[in-house]
């Protein structure tokens, strides 16, 4: 298991994804602020991973409170939730991940529970959403895995593997399960210009798990779609709107655009908390714009001209029309997807017949 994440008694250790795949370090964040710096600084990353550090940095930052009045420790849990909340602004799983340690708190100091009892609740809550984050990418890795060829190259874009999760992962969980079952799976993985998920980080963690891995360039797909070298793409994503507008990585949309024009299959993968029924469009997703230096250096080293204009959107939105499937832990999603989310937001799940009849 690559130990992304941890709850330890001291805090929340994270494997430092800045420094990958050169060095494995652990950086340990004790208090809530530094939580919120480790995502902002992206040590750790990837929509599922930052969910849960959101609510294990929400329950730290009740356990540490020296608050003797609920009336000060909620004063005091809304900052701490705001806090954390203003770090990255387009995964959903972050701010749903806050939310529910929120909510949790709330119940509790409503219920008049004493203070020590709802410092016990949180972080049981919050530790359970790691179990539930690995167990949810397994159940949707095992749902997508015969999505995936019985032998044939797959596409990814970005890292949406265990590093992006607590474990397994999701986009990359679909392929491990695909090869646990017996699939001769190779990966393509594209490098994710500017921040370099794909090259460093998925094929850190492919190549890890045996998986054989090939890094390309982000304007290489094209080419190889076009010489029949990718029978499928697979990514994850950071927020999926009520119409199965998909929130991914930057580039992602190109890679969607690509994959019809060849007559590819386009999964996403990625766990229900990815989704957000209360946005109702791609268009209404915000878009995070990082700092223009990921663009103009690599390793410190300047890349662009001195003052040249850069433009750094962080994620992109690839239309529903593009999406073959959206694979989750409660099932297929097909097209139309507002109705196929409406219906199983409501909890009608697709009968396990429909997905096994669901074909490339
Ligand atoms: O900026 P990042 O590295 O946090 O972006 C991550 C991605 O876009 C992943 O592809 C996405 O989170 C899906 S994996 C859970």
């Amino acid at each position: 298991m690559i130990p992304t994440l941890e709850w330890l008694p001291e805090g929340v250790s994270f494997l430092d994804q800045t420094k990958l795949p050169l060095e494995e370090t652990y950086v340990l964040a004790t208090d809530y602020k530094q939580v919120a710096t480790v995502i902002r600084d992206m040590i750790v990353r990837g929509a599922m991973a930052i969910g849960v550090s959101g609510a294990m940095g929400v329950a730290l930052g009740i356990l540490r409170s020296t608050a003797n009045d609920i009336e000060t420790l909620n004063a005091e849990v809304v900052a701490i939730c705001d806090h954390l909340a203003a770090t990255r602004p387009t995964a959903v799983n972050l701010f749903w991940g806050i939310g529910q340690i929120r909510d949790l708190y709330d119940a509790l100091a409503a219920a008049n529970t004493p203070i020590p009892e709802i410092k016990d609740a949180v972080v049981t809550r919050a530790r359970q959403m790691y179990d539930e984050d690995i167990a949810a990418c397994r159940q949707l890795g095992d749902f997508g895995a015969e999505l995936l060829p019985r032998k044939g190259t797959v596409l990814t874009h970005c890292n949406a593997g265990a590093l992006a999760a607590c474990g397994y992962g999701s986009a990359l969980g679909v392929i491990r399960s695909a090869v646990a079952r017996g699939h001769q799976i190779d990966v393509f993985a594209d490098e994710t210009r500017p921040y370099l998920q794909g090259a460093r980080l998925t094929a850190w963690e492919l190549m890890k798990d045996n998986i054989p891995t090939t890094v390309l360039c982000d304007n290489m797909s094209a080419h190889l779609m076009k010489q029949g070298r990718i029978q499928a793409v697979i990514v994850g994503a950071d927020r999926i709107a009520a119409n199965g507008d998909t929130a991914n990585k930057i580039g992602t949309y190109g890679v969607s655009i690509l994959a019809r024009e060849h007559g590819i299959p386009f999964y996403v993968a990625a766990p229900w908390s990815t989704i957000d029924i209360h946005t109702a469009h791609g268009d209404l997703i915000p878009i995070e714009q990082r700092n223009p230096r990921e663009v103009t250096h690599s390793n410190g080293i300047q890349m662009t001209p001195s003052g040249v204009a850069i433009e750094n959107p962080a994620f992109d939105v690839t239309p529903a029309r593009y999406i073959s499937a959206i694979i989750t832990e409660r099932g297929i999603l097909r097209a139309p997807f507002t109705e196929a989310i409406r219906r199983m937001a409501e909890g009608a799940r697709p009968a396990r017949e429909i997905l096994e009849a669901q074909t490339i």
